[in-house]
């Protein structure tokens, strides 16, 4: 019915255009066929932390779809250039350098290890250095000795560091990671994500498609309907806006009296008569029902002294001014220091990202957490690889030593609020497949960022455009 309507535009996202898009990218194996040559190989796709390889000869694998990639450390440094990244096959016979066995429930996040100078094939032995040079081959007389080194040497991928990300793309006549970041990562860039660390980091394997998983975080439009609980705390209207690639969303306010309380991210006043004690309570609640994330202990212990602090009569300008002072002050004396974000940015950069095509971000000015990166199972449509971490920043050598752990779906390992995510995520896949589903109807002030992403999908996998509903 509506598949000759136009196909919707930034400038459409911008004027709020009514627009729908069709259930095909979570249900056809065709599209995930699609997604395996057209989005994957060729998109920017965060792989890890960098801290996660301190030391030369670190490596580890990453895996999405059909494509294994070995990153590695090559030597000492900070930038770019003191990492390689290899597609995972060797050139001989394809077999995988590095077995990665299926992500299978009980499986392997990863495969990775340290201390490597070359890879060795398990077959016929040949042999790469650290810069996919090949150094060994049996017999090469055998091929007439016709063999160039550009016919036996690994296959080299795109690298770019961002926020203490390793991202890789496989396309080599991609963007660069900075203009494919673009405003998106110059406004984040203030936060300085690469001096946060891991405060914890899990995976689960989840019958839903990756797109349904991520749109579950994308909007804060379902908290009404979906965590009623937290409506006792906080007003969650949320206006979302397009960035190119990656979308933002902001707090706002349906009601203009509430504009004064109001800000676009965590760092707001909550719902009550005296803000010293409700900015308190929201901040808290989030803390203790959404996995330690949304904030700090710092932050959260600030607040909570708010009441002693203030006097009666304090307004919620004058609370959100004291406790950042108090919280940053604490933060100073345990050897964590804020960076300077001019309020112009801390403005723009709303509450949360996200980032095209599979990573969430919810930042602050100490944290990014929760945040979640979602890639496909296998040849399935109907499940995905989910996971959410948690960065924060720490004093110097305090860091938690963390890995990646396979969380099985219980409210101990996720808390009350992903439990109530991941209760939708799995029927609105199987409802998206009813006869009677006549397709999304995303609301255009909320859920923007779940338009944008189908939007920018189509472009890599050439179908599924979201069009004008009207
Ligand atoms: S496939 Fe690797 S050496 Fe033969
Ligand atoms: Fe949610």
């Amino acid at each position: 019915m509506t598949s000759n309507r136009p196909i919707l535009t930034a400038e459409d996202m911008d004027r709020e255009v009514l627009a729908t898009y069709p259930t095909e990218a979570f249900n056809s194996r065709e599209y995930l066929a699609a997604e395996k040559t057209l989005l994957w190989p060729k998109v920017w796709q965060m792989v890890e932390r960098m801290e996660d390889l301190p030391d030369v000869g670190d490596w580890l694998t990453y895996n999405v779809a059909d494509e294994s990639i070995i990153v590695m450390r090559v030597a000492e440094g900070e930038g770019a250039e003191a990492f390689r990244a290899f597609h995972n096959v060797c050139p001989h016979r394809g077999r995988q350098l590095i077995s990665v066995p299926a992500m299978d429930s009980g499986g392997v996040h990863d495969v990775r290890g340290k201390g490597r100078s070359s890879f060795v094939c398990g077959f016929h032995g040949w042999t790469y250095d650290t810069e996919g040079r090949n150094t060994y081959l049996l017999d090469p007389q055998n091929w007439q000795n016709k063999l160039t080194a550009e016919m036996t040497c690994l296959s080299t991928v795109k690298l770019g560091l961002w926020g203490g990300f390793i991202y890789i793309n496989m396309d080599p006549d991609s963007v660069s990671l900075k203009e494919w970041m673009g405003r998106c990562g110059e406004i984040l860039e203030h936060f300085e994500f690469d001096k946060m660390r891991y405060k914890w980091r899990q995976w689960a394997i989840y019958p839903c498609n990756w797109k349904v998983a991520i749109e579950a975080f994308l909007e804060p439009y379902h908290i009404s309907g979906t965590h009623t609980q937290l409506l006792a705390f906080g007003d969650y209207y949320a206006a979302s806006q397009q960035y190119g690639w990656h979308s933002v969303s902001k707090y706002d306010t349906r009601d203009d009296q509430f504009k004064m309380a109001q800000a676009s991210g965590t760092v707001r006043a909550g719902k009550g008569g005296d803000p010293r004690v409700s900015t308190y309570e929201l901040i808290r609640e989030n803390w203790e029902t959404v996995m330690n994330t949304a904030s700090t202990e710092t932050l959260v212990n600030a607040a909570s002294r708010m009441v002693d602090e203030l006097p009666e009569g304090s307004t919620p300008a004058e609370c959100i001014a004291h406790w950042l002072k108090s919280a940053k002050a604490d933060d100073v004396a345990r050897g964590v220091i804020w960076p300077e974000i001019p309020p112009e940015i801390q403005a723009e950069s709303g509450l949360a990202w996200g980032i095209f095509p599979n990573q969430n971000i919810l930042h602050g000015v100490t944290f990014a957490s929760p945040a979640y990166r979602v890639r496909p199972y296998g040849d399935d449509p109907n499940q995905c690889i989910f996971e959410a971490y948690a960065l924060e920043r720490y004093p110097e050598g305090e860091a938690p030593v963390t890995h990646w752990v396979e969380a099985e779906k219980t409210e101990e390992n996720w808390g009350p609020v992903l439990m109530q995510d991941f209760a939708n995520m799995e029927f609105v896949h199987k409802g998206m497949k009813s006869s009677g589903f006549r397709g999304p109807l995303p609301n255009p002030h909320q859920e923007q960022k779940v338009i944008n992403l189908h939007r920018n999908l189509a472009k890599f996998v050439g179908r599924g455009q979201p069009r004008h509903l009207l």
